[in-house]
């Protein structure tokens, strides 16, 4: 017997190769390159050949299809969640959660589903719990309704199988890391497995229009592990992102085809579950005592202003080799700003540590948070206070300028609505509770005191 042909694919990216390798070349991940078996296909002999199948394809005027959104949405009862998913699960979409394991998926979804079976029938099937323990996580929450099915199932075949059955109208595959296909041999969580599980799954859904929610899970860095190629193939992708222990976590639409990307929604974990957060900016600064390296960034969350407490702490270094960290900030960011202080300012940072801290949990993506770090910093490095009627917010370029920040009426409407007296801020805002700075050197002589 001929020996069957193999290679090996990136677990991450999905990009083949000939030989194993330590590294992917394609993306850059250790470790992800698992060997395949290749199925064999005549495309390539056909195609040589000049010969392939199909035919014309019937079309129609654009004018006269009737739009996808016009079906049904079911409403989770979360109502920022509704909102970044552009009103609901919409009948016929899949859409993929995807979350570090612990973060509260499985929470969150068994909640959804407990709303939805108020008026539709659901099934919620699991490839990781058994009935057991799902019961036990329902009967906490208090989903108990008739019309909630439960099934335990690791066979994507299946599971695309009952979705066709047409029975659901709303379907939760829990998670697609635990699924096979009977056809294919690779290990579940495989590239492999992952696309064609995910792809059965899809098909099952849109033709019988039934909404289904797949769980990923993703690595620590934050991809999706596995399922990154079921980005491309899926309607919605939302991220579940936060401290697995306490503080907020949120949800965001990072891809969205029925809906805007940029609303996000902060929910809480307590004993009966997940709850979404009313007003994010006064249970995030009711701990807050005005230290120095405390500073209050007015930031935005997709398209809703919080104000957040930026913590930095200044210590000698000990060793030769200066530590930087930063806990929801990011790393190479801080770094940038540090050498921005060094060389636009006269504090001296070579010879400190740093650590930088977002405090609650949130990850800051937003550039405007800058000028708030750096006057973290140099209030820590000073032992000096920023007055605590301030919030802080802009871009600090590489030349220690300080830019302008989307939005900026919303974050001093947000500032207002919690007491604070004056935003320093981008001199281009023309507001009187602004106080306008140009630069980085000039803010830190007038303000860090
Ligand atoms: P889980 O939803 O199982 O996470 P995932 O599916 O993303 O892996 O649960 C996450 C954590 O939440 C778990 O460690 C226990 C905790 N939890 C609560 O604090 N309260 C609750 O009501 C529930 C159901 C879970
Ligand atoms: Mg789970």
């Amino acid at each position: 017997m001929a020996k069957s042909k193999t290679k090996f694919v990136c677990q991450n990216c999905g990009a083949s190769f000939t030989k194993w390798a330590g590294l992917c070349e394609s993306c850059g991940e250790w470790n992800t390159l698992v060997e395949q078996i290749v199925e064999e296909t005549s495309a390539k002999s056909a195609l040589s050949k000049g010969q392939f199948s199909g035919k014309k394809l019937d079309y129609v005027s654009i004018k006269t299809i009737a739009p996808s959104d016009a079906k049904e949405r079911l409403k989770t009862n979360f109502k920022d969640l509704d909102d970044v998913l552009g009103g609901g699960f919409l009948l016929g979409s899949v859409s993929l959660l995807a979350g570090q394991p612990g973060i509260g998926k499985s929470t969150l979804l068994m909640q959804i589903c407990a709303e939805i079976s108020k008026t539709k029938k659901v099934l919620y099937i699991s490839g990781e719990e058994s009935a057991g323990q799902v019961k036990l996580r329902a009967s906490r929450l208090g989903a108990d309704s008739e019309t909630l099915a439960f099934a335990s199932s690791t066979s994507g075949n299946d599971i695309a199988k009952t979705i066709e059955s047409g029975e659901f109208d709303f379907v939760v595959v829990d998670s697609i890391q635990t699924l096979s296909m009977d056809e294919i041999s690779s290990a579940p969580g495989t590239v492999s497995q992952v696309t064609n599980c995910g792809n059965l799954i899809i098909r099952a859904a849109k033709s019988t229009d039934t909404a289904v929610v797949i769980v990923g899970h993703v690595t620590k860095e934050g991809t999706l592990a596995g399922p990154k190629v079921l980005e491309h193939l899926v309607d919605v992708v939302l991220n579940f992102e936060g401290d697995r222990y306490g503080g907020f976590k949120t949800v965001r639409a990072i891809k969205n085809r029925f809906g805007s990307t940029t609303e996000v929604s902060i929910f809480e974990m307590n004993e009966k579950g997940l709850k979404e957060v009313q007003n994010p900016s006064a249970a995030l600064l009711a701990e807050r005592q005005n230290t120095d390296g405390s500073i209050i960034l007015a930031t935005l969350e997709g398209t809703r202003p919080i104000l957040v407490e930026i913590q930095a702490l200044v210590t000698p270094t000990n060793f030769g080799y200066p530590k930087r960290t930063a806990s929801g900030f990011d790393l190479n960011r801080l770094n940038l700003l540090i050498a921005v202080i060094e060389r636009r300012t006269k504090l001296k940072l070579s010879d400190k540590d740093i650590f930088v801290n977002v405090v609650g949990g949130l990850k800051i993506q937003d550039s405007a948070a800058d000028l708030a770090v750096c006057l973290a910093i140099a209030s820590a490095v000073a032992g000096r206070k920023l007055s605590e009627d301030y919030v802080v917010f802009g871009e600090v370029g590489l030349g220690g300028e300080v830019r302008s920040a989307f939005r900026p009426d919303q974050r001093i409407a947000e500032a207002k609505k919690l007491g604070f007296t004056h935003a320093i801020a981008p001199a281009t805002i023309k507001n009187k509770f602004v106080i306008p700075v140009k630069d980085l050197r000039q803010t830190l002589i007038n303000y860090v005191k």
